[in-house]
């Protein structure tokens, strides 16, 4: 077997060279880079550094005096004050629980969409940004970085393409993050796109391979978006400008998107994690310290405005407080930190999630009019949930606006996963609603997909009483008889390819073991294939309410790979691929491992596990 592979591979690099020599030739430099074919054994991952080293060369104009934060030491050393552990998240499925034929089809069919769309890429977009999956070439959207290529690299792992994976590996390991130098002419960087898909993707590629180039690729591009950090109050602009960076002359903004800060802490923690470099956690540290230095001194308390000033503090006053676009992954990012940090973190974390949530339940959460026969699996009225807005008036009144966003469907999985991982099974039966909420959404529009924004006719009073009765009425009065009951409008009609639904499925199955969550995952993709896909791959449309074709837009971003058909694909396979016990997602579903010394293993959990649902199937349920 050894010296058949062995005298394979001469043949190989015989052959390689003997065609190189023949196609090589001056012009084919013309012609768009093509991806290396794979061949036998996978390549080695090497690390080509870029030309500048940031961690070296770059010069912080503001330094910090000294670190304020310190990763945790493990909370078996005498050093430490290990918190309360954290619940097991996932539902005890059965040992040797594998997924029937029905759940091998359909993730057969997800693989299948994502090995079209990367071919694809391959094919018409190698190295670029992003795929224009109509006219099939190659868009530079994120700094030209190969946004699809590094965000794909674990959904190439967690797939079993590994052979593509290597492939992709190198050419990731390959590129030049020197921008703003005479070799790159690049001015300026989205800091929170960079840091959740590039940064992310790198770390969780390497979490999951082991292949240490992975890592110094990551650690070279922290390097580049820790220079961000370097203003006087140390907290980080939206755009990395790097001619300012040179001078010093970088200032964090006066009203910029709370995700942005806010969503940075998973990916400089778990660099940190493994690098042992503490500035990386000590600059989010203080993000942290800001954002709960204002929590309690907003408009609605205990939440965040959308817009903050970052200079001292002041938020934009348009009083609009949400959990979707521009402030999402703050909220997701405080919860999921205390996942990555174990028993040795921080308590705050707890405190500031559940304080933004008790706010979120009080003045967003809201239940849309249904129809009596609307009904869930079993029969019974369907209960469902969004997370609209909250307007807070001149006076302190808090409206609540019934609007749901695309976006603002990750907060299923949010309540899910806090409520699991703190022991508040409350916050978890609220992120079942909020997910089966948007699955709902999707099933009322007659391509099956849901809308970026619309608003629905919310029931009056309090939500924690259930389904309410539907008003002919009120319906008559202010919805709009061209879309289903009880929707008021549609404010974009667009899908972009987005995640968040998928993503609370996903992450409800996991917490539940509820079987009726794969099956709304299935009707969902179908209806997302049908409606999105081209020749050549699948396209963000303009409109979900149409009836037949639907109009593409030429538009494939790169969480398509990197979350939508990952959460499709997580959803039909084993629990165990990706336990949520053992990862945590980042923003862009980049699962980052979650550290060891803080992990509790079933064994030794010293309080009473939450309350377990029904056992799986018939096989009898085993004691943990
Ligand atoms: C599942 O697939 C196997 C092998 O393809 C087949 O033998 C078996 O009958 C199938 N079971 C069901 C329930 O369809
Ligand atoms: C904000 O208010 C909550 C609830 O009253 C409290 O637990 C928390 O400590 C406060 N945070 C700060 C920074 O004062």
């Amino acid at each position: 077997m050894l010296l058949d592979r062995r005298m394979r591979r001469l043949l190989l690099v015989a052959l390689a060279l003997a065609f190189s020599f023949l196609l090589l030739k001056p012009s084919a430099r013309q012609s768009p880079p093509q991806p290396p074919v794979y061949q036998d054994d996978h390549p080695i991952v090497r690390f080509h550094p870029s030309s500048f080293d940031w961690w070296s060369s770059a010069k912080q104009h503001h330094p910090v005096p000294s670190l304020k934060h310190k990763l945790p030491p493990p909370p078996n050393s005498h050093s430490s004050v290990p918190t309360k552990p954290l619940h097991p998240v996932q539902f005890f499925f059965p040992p040797g629980y594998k997924p029937n034929n029905l759940t091998r089809h359909r993730r057969n069919a997800v693989k299948q969409a994502f090995v079209k769309s990367w071919t694809a890429y391959k094919r018409h977009a190698w190295l670029s940004d992003e795929l224009a999956p109509v006219s099939g070439h190659g868009k530079t959207t994120f700094g030209g970085w190969s946004a699809t290529l590094i965000d794909a690299l674990d959904t190439l792992w967690i797939m079993d393409l590994k052979s593509e994976f290597y492939l992709a590996a190198s050419a990731a390991c390959r590129i030049d993050f020197s921008s703003g130098t005479a070799k790159d002419t690049t001015s300026s960087v989205n800091l929170f796109e960079t840091t959740i898909r590039h940064l992310g993707g790198l770390i969780a590629a390497y979490d999951l391979s082991g292949e240490f180039a992975l890592l110094e690729k990551a650690a070279e591009l922290g390097g580049m978006l820790y220079t961000a950090f370097d203003t006087p109050n140390r907290l980080p602009p939206f755009w990395l400008d790097f001619q300012k960076a040179k001078k010093g002359g970088l200032r964090a903004g006066v009203e910029e998107p709370s995700a942005m800060a806010g969503s940075l802490t998973l990916e400089f923690t778990r660099l940190a994690q493994l690098t042992g470099e503490q500035r990386l956690y000590d600059a989010v540290g203080r993000v942290v310290d800001f954002f709960e230095e204002t929590q309690n001194g907003t408009r609605l308390r205990g939440m965040w405005p959308r817009r903050v000033n970052y200079q001292d503090g002041g938020a934009d006053e348009d009083g609009v407080f949400s959990v979707g676009g521009l402030a999402d992954s703050l909220y997701e990012y405080l919860s999921k930190m205390a996942a990555l940090l174990g028993r040795g973190r921080p308590e705050r974390f707890e405190r500031m999630w559940k304080g933004a949530m008790g706010v979120v339940e009080e003045y967003l959460l809201f239940r849309p009019m249904l129809e009596e026969d609307e009904v869930n699996e079993v029969g019974e009225q369907k209960d469902v949930l969004f997370a609209g807005e909250a307007r807070v008036h001149e006076g302190g009144k808090v409206e609540r606006v019934p609007e749901g966003q695309h976006l603002g469907c990750f907060a299923g999985g949010m309540f899910g996963l806090g409520g699991r991982l703190f022991g508040d099974e409350e916050y978890v039966k609220v992120g079942e609603k909020l997910a089966r909420g948007c699955a709902w959404a999707y099933g009322a529009f007659p391509t099956g997909v849901m809308p970026e924004i619309f608003e629905l006719i919310p029931c009056e009073g309090d939500w924690r009483d259930g389904p309410c009765k539907f008003d002919e009425d009120k319906w008559r009065k202010e919805g709009n008889k061209k879309l289903k009951k009880p929707f008021k409008s549609v404010r974009d009609a667009k899908y972009l390819l987005r995640p968040e639904a998928i993503e609370s499925l996903f992450i409800m199955f996991r917490i539940t073991g509820k079987k009726e969550l794969q099956d709304l995952a299935w009707d969902m993709f179908q209806s997302v294939v049908k409606s999105t896909e081209t020749e050549l791959a699948f396209s963000a449309i303009s409109d979900v309410a149409v009836q037949g074709p639907t109009k593409k837009l030429d538009s494939m971003e790169s969480f398509w790979l990197a979350e939508t058909l990952k959460y499709f694909y997580l959803i039909f396979s084993p629990p165990d691929l990706i336990s949520l016990d053992e990862w945590v997602l980042n923003t862009e579903a980049h699962p980052f491992r979650r550290d060891s010394s803080g992990f509790i293993t079933r064994g030794d959990f010293p309080e009473a596990p939450p309350p377990r649902p029904k056992p799986w199937k018939k096989k009898k349920p085993v004691v943990p």
